[in-house]
């Protein structure tokens, strides 16, 4: 595989694999020095164009775990502030021979463009509404750490799903591991076209709650919105939300995910954050193994000869 710009590049055996290597990475990360020489010599380039904390920090705390060096790139430092276009600045930056550029945009498929202008590996780190491939697979990884398979499982996805790449992934990786999946929304917060995900879809919370093994909340992305649709956020929590209430009728040992940065208090009560079935800090921390696990499998096999089997 040379680039990972959707979850269906990997299908149900990639996602078991990515799997795999990030349950190696786990241990590496558990050690006194978490550091491994696997990919020491290739350079992976960060392209944000969009905010991001953990997403960013964890490929690069990956790709460091894994002895790659690092090429930050912070959009509001750059000669992008000049008018520079993506082509070209994807071209500067291929120019200085990194072996994967991980790319996040406000636009979606702009990954899949800058894959046809470099050489390197890409990795989407998130496009527009489209897609966020490794928080899908971190999530997964979450799932089957916690609770032991994803296959089986009843998954209710929660929020604005309309504007949410992380439902998009997540609904294909879920649904690939053969999780049975609800979206809850407001009519207003769904997609358009729902006909052709495999999924269920409910717009009562209350309806689905007691009979799942984790409610995925997604956060109101009020910068994607360019018209009015929703009343008021309290008026979401009201109906949407995730209050010590509704947690109090969850199945004992169902888990509470959030892709973050949360709204506190608005798709999930800060009390209901706070207990042990809420993985925020877990899926976090699963970031960078995962993270680590697509690195590997992107640059860990050496297309190059080396120069004593050269000479052999
Ligand atoms: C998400 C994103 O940016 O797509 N965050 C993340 O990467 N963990 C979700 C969001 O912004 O709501």
């Amino acid at each position: 595989m040379k680039h990972l710009l959707s979850i269906n590049d990997l299908g149900a055996e990639g996602i078991d694999e990515v799997c795999r290597l990030a349950d190696h990475f786990t241990e590496v990360s558990q050690r006194p020095i978490p550091k491994v020489p696997a990919l020491r010599g290739k350079t992976v380039a960060m392209l944000f164009y969009e905010d991001s904390t953990r997403t960013r920090l964890s490929f690069e705390v990956a790709a460091r775990r894994l002895s790659a060096d690092v090429m930050g790139f912070g959009v509001s430092s750059s000669s992008v502030n000049k008018g520079e276009s993506v082509r070209d600045t994807v071209n500067t930056i291929s120019a200085m021979g990194p072996d994967a550029l991980v790319v996040r945009h406000r636009s979606a498929g702009v990954p899949h463009q800058v894959a046809g202008w470099t050489n390197a590996s890409v990795i989407n780190a998130g496009d527009g509404w489209h897609e966020h491939p490794t928080q899908a697979l971190l999530d997964c990884y979450t799932i089957r750490d916690r609770l032991g398979s994803v296959a089986g499982r009843r998954i209710v996805i929660v929020g604005d799903i309309k504007h949410s790449r992380v439902a998009r992934s997540c609904v294909m990786a879920f649904t690939a591991q053969g999780a049975k999946v609800t979206l809850v929304a407001p009519p207003t917060l769904l997609p358009p076209a729902l006909d052709s995900w495999p999924v269920d879809i409910s717009f009562s919370l209350d309806a689905v709650l007691s009979d799942c093994d984790v409610v995925y909340g997604l956060r109101v992305q009020m910068e994607r919105q360019s018209e009015a649709l929703l009343p008021s956020l309290r008026e979401y929590t009201a109906r949407w939300g995730l209050t010590a209430a509704r947690a109090a009728r969850m199945n004992p040992g169902a888990l509470v995910m959030h892709p973050g940065p949360v709204n506190r208090g608005v798709e999930i009560a800060p009390e209901v954050l706070d207990r042990p079935n809420a993985t925020l800090n877990e899926q976090v921390r699963h970031g960078v193994a995962v993270r680590m696990a697509i690195l590997y499998l992107l640059l860990g096999a050496d297309p190059q000869p080396r120069p004593e089997r050269d000479q052999a």
